[in-house]
């Protein structure tokens, strides 16, 4: 790895704790207005000071953050699909320059292993590797899990595994069963998946289980943006992920915070 792209992830997993608590807020690039992001604006402000980076698109980054933002910033540019088609059609939708003069501090897109279009998501990731070795650009590639495809240990290992070998400086996949199996075959960092909204006491037992079998950090978006009390719940992930809390301790911070006054997001 070049200085330049090792300093760039070194914005994003802080060097002081080896981990870092993402803050995805991309999903509107093919689900449209999701439910705690139909103003982007409101939920990122109030949020952004507990995130170690925001991953999101180029559209939203420039409508929605000020070009003061002191956070990094990892820039989803890979798309070309909504909700409604085969999710695994996607292309590169932002050139690398547009994602240097955006200053990123990495670039993020889905492989969808399986899936009807498999080999073009993979020579996107590769092509997208190719670019970002040549100025200094973390790749970060999304396991992204297709309509018929299961999230085990197996499966992910494979995507995971595939990502690192073409290329990708750090992923993103699911937390599953037997996860520790896919971090020991994946040679790059992991990040971890929220998914869907379940229970705060559920996505902080996933973050807890994550990190204690080896995450380096998660990447969550809908367990935070939709919770009622969306910073009492960031902060607690961190507790989680910085501190070394467990689940109870961190549930006791969530309680704490939901006394302070905070919005719920729409
Ligand atoms: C999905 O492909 C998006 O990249 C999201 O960033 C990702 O799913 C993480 O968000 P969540 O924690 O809501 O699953």
């Amino acid at each position: 790895m070049s200085w330049g792209l090792k300093n760039r992830l070194s914005k994003i997993i802080k060097p002081k704790t080896g981990k870092t608590v993402m803050l995805a807020v991309d999903h509107g690039y093919f689900l449209g207005p999701t439910t705690g992001l139909k103003k982007p604006v409101e939920t990122i402000s109030a949020l952004q000071q507990y995130a170690d980076a925001l991953m999101l698109t180029r559209g939203v980054l420039r409508a929605s953050v000020s070009d003061k933002i002191e956070v990094p910033i990892v820039l989803r540019v890979s798309g070309g699909t909504s909700v409604l088609t085969e999710l695994s059609n996607e292309g590169l939708t932002c050139a690398m320059e547009d994602a240097l003069r955006l200053n990123a501090s990495a670039v993020a897109l889905s492989i969808f292993v399986g899936a009807q279009y498999e080999r073009q998501t993979l020579l996107n990731l590769a092509k997208l590797v190719d670019e970002g070795e040549q100025c200094g650009m973390p790749v970060l590639a999304v396991t992204a899990v297709g309509k018929d495809m299961g999230r085990d240990a197996r499966y992910l290992g494979l995507a995971c595994r595939i990502a690192a070998e073409l290329g990708a400086h750090f992923v993103k996949t699911y937390y599953c069963k037997d996860f520790s199996q896919i971090v020991d075959s994946c040679p790059v960092p992991i990040v971890v998946a929220g998914g869907t909204k379940v229970s705060e006491k559920e996505a902080l037992e996933l973050a807890y289980n994550a990190i204690s079998e080896g995450a380096v950090g998660v990447d969550m978006g809908r367990n935070i943006f939709q919770s009622d009390y969306p910073v009492a719940m960031i902060k607690a992930v961190r507790s989680i992920v910085h501190d070394g809390f467990n689940v109870n301790e961190a549930l006791d911070l969530f309680e704490k915070g939901k006394k302070e006054k905070q919005k719920k997001f729409d």
